[in-house]
C-alpha cells in the first residue's frame, strides 16, 4: 500500500548486472515513479549500456525515456573495462530481446539540466555509473543540484577497502575528475558507497529461488549466476554471496531510513598514483571542512532483502 506519491526519480546507469536489478527494481516499485533514464559508459562501451538499459526496459514494460550521455570519462585517463563482474555483453551472457525503440534524441546531460529545471525541488536522482553525465550537466548549470530533492550517488568506499583498486571504487575510479566536481558542487548528496552495499547481499539460496514464470526470470538466471561466479572465485556454489550495490541506492533514495549513515566532509582524490578515484573522508572529530556528504553506513539487512525480493517477485517469509 503507498500511502504518499510515489518519488519521482531519474536514473543514471551503466547497465551492468546489477544496474539492470536497479532498472526492474525502480520500475517494479509502486513508491517509486521512474521518470527518465540516462545512460553512461562503463559497465560497458556506451552503445552497450545504452541497449541493455533499453532492453531492461522493454522486458519488464516500462516505457521511461532513455538519454544517451558520455561515451568517455571526462579527462582523457581511461579505466580498464568491467567485464570480469558484467560479462561481455554487460549482462553477465544473459540474452534478452534487443529494443524495438532506440534512445531520444536529447543528450543526457541536457536532459538532466532541462527535467530538474522544470520541476525544481521535486526530482531525485540516483546516479549509479560513473559521475560523467552529472558532471557535464553541472558545466551547462552549475546551480543543478540545490534544484534536485536529492542526489543518490553510488560510489566511493569511506571506511572500507576500495573495489577495482585497493582504494578506489569502480564509479569513482572511472572517472575521478566527473565526482570531483559533483561532490562539490553543493545540493543534499548521500553517497550510498560499499561501506554498505556491500552489507546488501544476494546470495545462492536467492538465485534458487527465481521463478520461471516472470518475465525476467531468464534475464536474473544468467546474469545473476555469471555476477556470483564472479564475485566469488573461491567459494563453492551454494554459498556464494554478491552485493546489490545499485539497487540499493535506488531503495535508500525512497526509503532512506534503511541505512544509518554520517555527514562527513568527502572529496576525491585524482592525483594519486596508488590512490586515484579514492573517496577520501575527513572523519576527524573537529574537522574544518564542510560537511557535504552523508554518507550511508550500516544497513537494516532484513528489511533490505524482504523489500527487494519482495518488489522483484520473490516470495519472503
Ligand atoms: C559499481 O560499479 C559498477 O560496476 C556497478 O554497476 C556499480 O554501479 C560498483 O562498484
Ligand atoms: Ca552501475
Amino acid at each position: 500500500m503507498v500511502d504518499r506519491a510515489p518519488l519521482p526519480v531519474l536514473l543514471d546507469v551503466d547497465t551492468g548486472i546489477d544496474d539492470a536489478l536497479a532498472l526492474l527494481y525502480a520500475h517494479l516499485s509502486p513508491e517509486i515513479d521512474l521518470v527518465g533514464v540516462t545512460t553512461c559508459f562503463g559497465n560497458g562501451d556506451l552503445s552497450v549500456t545504452t541497449r541493455n538499459t533499453l532492453s531492461v526496459l522493454e522486458l519488464v514494460g516500462s516505457d521511461a525515456p532513455v538519454y544517451a550521455g558520455a561515451a568517455t570519462p571526462l579527462s582523457d585517463w581511461t579505466g580498464a573495462p568491467a567485464e570480469a563482474f558484467h560479462g561481455q555483453n554487460g549482462l553477465g551472457g544473459a540474452v534478452i530481446p534487443d529494443p524495438t525503440r532506440g534512445p531520444e534524441k536529447e543528450a543526457a546531460a541536457q536532459y538532466l539540466v532541462r527535467m530538474v529545471n522544470a520541476r525544481p525541488g521535486e526530482l531525485t536522482l540516483v546516479a549509479v555509473a560513473r559521475l560523467t553525465n552529472v558532471a557535464v550537466a553541472l558545466s551547462l548549470d552549475p546551480a543543478l543540484l540545490g534544484k534536485l530533492r536529492g542526489l543518490y550517488v553510488m560510489g566511493g568506499a569511506a571506511f572500507v577497502p576500495g573495489n577495482v583498486t585497493a582504494a578506489a571504487e569502480a564509479n569513482i575510479w572511472g572517472d575521478p575528475e566527473a565526482a570531483y566536481k559533483v561532490f562539490h558542487a553543493g545540493g543534499d548528496i548521500t553517497m550510498v558507497g560499499l561501506d554498505v552495499t556491500h552489507q546488501a547481499l544476494f546470495t545462492d539460496d536467492d538465485l534458487a529461488g527465481v521463478e520461471p514464470h516472470w518475465p525476467y526470470a531468464g534475464l536474473l538466471r544468467d546474469a545473476l549466476e555469471f555476477y556470483l561466479a564472479a564475485y566469488n572465485p573461491k567459494r563453492p556454489q551454494g554459498t556464494r554471496t554478491a552485493p546489490l550495490h545499485d539497487p540499493l541506492a535506488v531503495m535508500l533514495a525512497e526509503t532512506p531510513d534503511l541505512a544509518r549513515g554520517e555527514r562527513y566532509a568527502v572529496s576525491v582524490e585524482r592525483a594519486g598514483v596508488l590512490t586515484r578515484g579514492a573517496t577520501v573522508v575527513d572523519a576527524r572529530p573537529y574537522s574544518p571542512e564542510v560537511k557535504n556528504v552523508q554518507v550511508a553506513l550500516e544497513l537494516d539487512i532484513p528489511r533490505f532483502r524482504r523489500r527487494f525480493l519482495t518488489r522483484l517477485g520473490w516470495r519472503t517469509a
